[in-house]
């Protein structure tokens, strides 16, 4: 049996209808307080047949820092895929980040180690990657350099990653992805889910950088191919292509049929907004719309290799102008 942690999730709730679709027994973590009904709009972006899938997954609450509550998760399982985590870029959550992906991430692979689970597939993040010098494009050896100036996310990103190396050397078979910007229909606004709905009901800018982007369908497809292979111990970039966010505006505005293009905000514009929004968070007691770390990664200039997974496995990706057409089709009336 195959346990999902972060069901409820962007990538779990995708990742689950494709386990449960073909034909694998699957139990789900949920959180007291997730909405696993959420996951049924997911399976519903797939198939009409809904609830004989539905009925086939095990949920399970669980908590990534509740250890008894994630040792009943683990019986009878010898597969799991970890995709549960806290994503959010502001200062404030630092040691929430902490608790949810370092040390979570640390009872998730003590258990594996205990229970002698056959493969762990982690989900990391291209936020755990280093620039180098003299290597414009990062790859899988672009090794974490702590004297680069990382936000909280990626520092327990890379924590977790550590974590989940320690349970290989603990002879856990294990294998990381790490994705780019993840792009899929709108789940409620969470996590990147919301990113072509908020474009088009928001304001149309662009900042001067540039990241690598993933279609979810192929996040949960390369995760599942890996586990299935005899591939371990080794990570992978997910990355489908590396767009400015001018391009990804471009192509943004053909599929929305924008005639005006986006305009662009400048790097004094943006960190602006985020000091008059971080002041008026601290005024009020509330977390800023906009904060200095997250106005900082929009001008980050970064370019990802997907070479390493194409090589392994013969991955191929979906180009993230079909990826857009999927989502405006399906985020509606477009
Ligand atoms: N989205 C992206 O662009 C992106 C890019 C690169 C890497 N990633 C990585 O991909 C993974 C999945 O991210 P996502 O985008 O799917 O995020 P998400 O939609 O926010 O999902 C996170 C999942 O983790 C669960 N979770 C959080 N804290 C937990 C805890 N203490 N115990 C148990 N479950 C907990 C959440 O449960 P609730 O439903 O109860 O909140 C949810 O199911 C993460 O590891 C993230 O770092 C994401």
């Amino acid at each position: 049996m195959i346990l999902v942690t972060g069901a409820t999730g962007l990538v779990g709730s995708h990742l689950l209808y494709h386990l449960v679709s073909s034909g694998h027994k699957v139990r789900a973590i949920y959180r007291k307080g997730s909405n696993i009904y959420a996951v049924r709009d997911v399976f519903a972006l797939y198939t009409r047949a809904i609830i004989p899938l539905w009925r086939k997954v095990q949920w399970v609450e669980a908590d990534l820092n509740d250890i008894p509550s994630l040792e009943h998760a683990f019986t009878g399982i010898e597969y799991v895929y970890h995709t549960a985590a806290m994503v959010s870029f502001h200062s404030k959550d630092q040691s929430k980040l902490y608790k949810t992906n370092v040390k979570g991430t640390a009872n998730i692979v003590n258990l594996c180690i205990a229970r002698g689970i056959k493969k762990l597939c982690f989900v990391s993040s291209v936020s755990t990657l280093s620039k180098e010098a003299d290597k414009p494009i990062l790859d899988e050896n672009s090794y974490w350099n702590p004297d680069e100036d990382h936000n909280h996310y990626a520092i327990t990103k890379y924590g977790a990653e550590m974590e989940v190396w320690r349970g290989t050397q603990e002879g856990v078979p294990a294998v990381i992805v790490n994705p780019g910007v993840i792009l899929a229909p709108d789940m409620q606004g969470r996590s990147s889910s919301g990113i072509v709905k908020q474009y088009d009901t928001g304001s149309r800018f662009y900042t001067d950088g540039r990241t690598g982007f993933v279609d979810v369908r192929d996040v949960v497809s390369a995760m599942q191919k890996l586990m299935q292979s005899e591939i371990q111990n080794k990570r992978f970039i997910l990355v489908s292509e590396n767009l400015t966010y001018k391009a990804f505006t471009q192509m943004l505005d053909k599929e929305l049929k924008y005639e005006i293009p986006a305009k662009r905000a400048s790097k004094g514009m943006v960190m602006t907004i985020s000091i008059l929004t971080s002041f008026i968070g601290f005024l009020f007691g509330k977390k800023p719309k906009l904060d200095r770390d997250t106005a900082k990664a929009l001008f980050k200039q970064n370019q990802y290799s997907n070479k390493a997974i194409q090589e392994a496995i013969g991955f191929k990706f979906t180009p993230i102008e079909h990826t857009l057409e999927w989502i405006c089709r399906i985020d509606g009336n477009y």
